[in-house]
């Protein structure tokens, strides 16, 4: 078996741990022909040691990107759940849309280096804890705390850490509120709490770090502070907006009639079918 043969994106290829194992084997004969690989002594079992242990490191990050995938996956099916609960119930949906990611290898290891951390699935899960994200984006400010709150008061989901940025903006403008949250997760022959960063912001404030993002690469523009300041500016109007969007809601929301036990249920009645669509 060539190590170009090798996909390490594949899991059921990582699990066919004797077939690499006889790779290794003939890579290492195949640098020192002569002699038997006696692990832990001379270059030639050495070679083939520290071979294996990198294999194993592989096979291990592998299956820990599994571990967080499954994680994602998780807290995705919770905000799902909300979602479905408040259509049937309030007859609208406070979500626009959710979107994971997993971290990328390369930045997993430049973040580990830029902190000057090991490349381990021991050290990702002590240093790291945005390896597994989560995107919800909203219609309304208030829908961000309604779904905060209901998914934080869920018995299997700790808080690790809360970062408001909407009470307090970053000083370029950006908003969102992020939750380092951990979540246990169900395998075979093991319960583990995997952590996951969730943000969630309106659809205007996810409008706007989408454009920031893509503009920050833009690195040879010659009046960067003016960018900044127009950014900022737009950061601000998109929060007014945000705001007068919810005031409209909240105004609409309290001259409606409060409605007749019966309205609801023919309301509710009337939605079941689009609700478990
Ligand atoms: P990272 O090392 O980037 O993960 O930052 P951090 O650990 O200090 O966490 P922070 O809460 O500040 O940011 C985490 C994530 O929020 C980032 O990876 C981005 O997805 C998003 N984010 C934070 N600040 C900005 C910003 O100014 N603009 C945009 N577009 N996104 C941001
Ligand atoms: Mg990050």
């Amino acid at each position: 078996m060539d190590i170009n043969e090798v996909n390490f994106t594949d899991t059921a290829q990582v699990g066919q741990l004797s077939q690499l194992d006889q790779w290794l084997e003939e890579a290492v004969h195949d640098t020192f022909p002569s002699g038997p690989i006696v692990p832990g002594s001379a270059a030639k079992g050495r070679l083939y040691d520290q071979a294996r242990h990198l294999m194993g490191v592989i096979v291990d990050y592998k299956e820990l990107m599994m571990m967080y995938a499954c994680a994602m996956k998780e807290i995705q099916t919770k905000f799902d759940v909300l979602n479905m609960e408040f259509k049937s119930r309030y007859q609208r949906n406070p979500i626009s849309s959710i979107s994971t990611r997993l971290k990328k290898t390369t930045s997993i290891a430049e973040k580990l280096a830029r902190k000057g951390a090991a490349f381990s699935p021991e050290s990702i899960e002590r240093n790291l804890h945005d390896v597994a994200g989560i995107r919800v984006v909203c219609s309304y400010i208030d829908d961000i705390y309604i779904l905060a709150d209901a998914l934080l008061r869920q018995d299997d989901i700790t808080l690790i850490k809360r970062k408001d940025y909407i009470e307090n903006p970053k000083p370029n403008g950006y908003r969102s509120l992020h939750l380092i949250v951990s979540v246990p997760v169900f395998f075979s022959d093991q319960k583990k709490s995997m952590e996951v960063e969730v943000q969630i912001r309106t659809i205007a404030m996810d409008f706007w770090a989408s454009l920031e993002h893509q503009l920050r690469y833009k690195q040879s523009y010659p009046d960067k502070q003016g960018i900044a300041a127009e950014l900022q500016r737009c950061a601000d109007t998109i929060n007014e907006t945000d705001l007068t969007m919810q005031r409209l809601r909240d105004e609409i929301e309290a001259i409606e009639d409060a409605p007749t036990e019966e309205d609801v249920l023919l309301e509710k009645l009337s939605r079941i079918d689009i609700a478990i669509n």
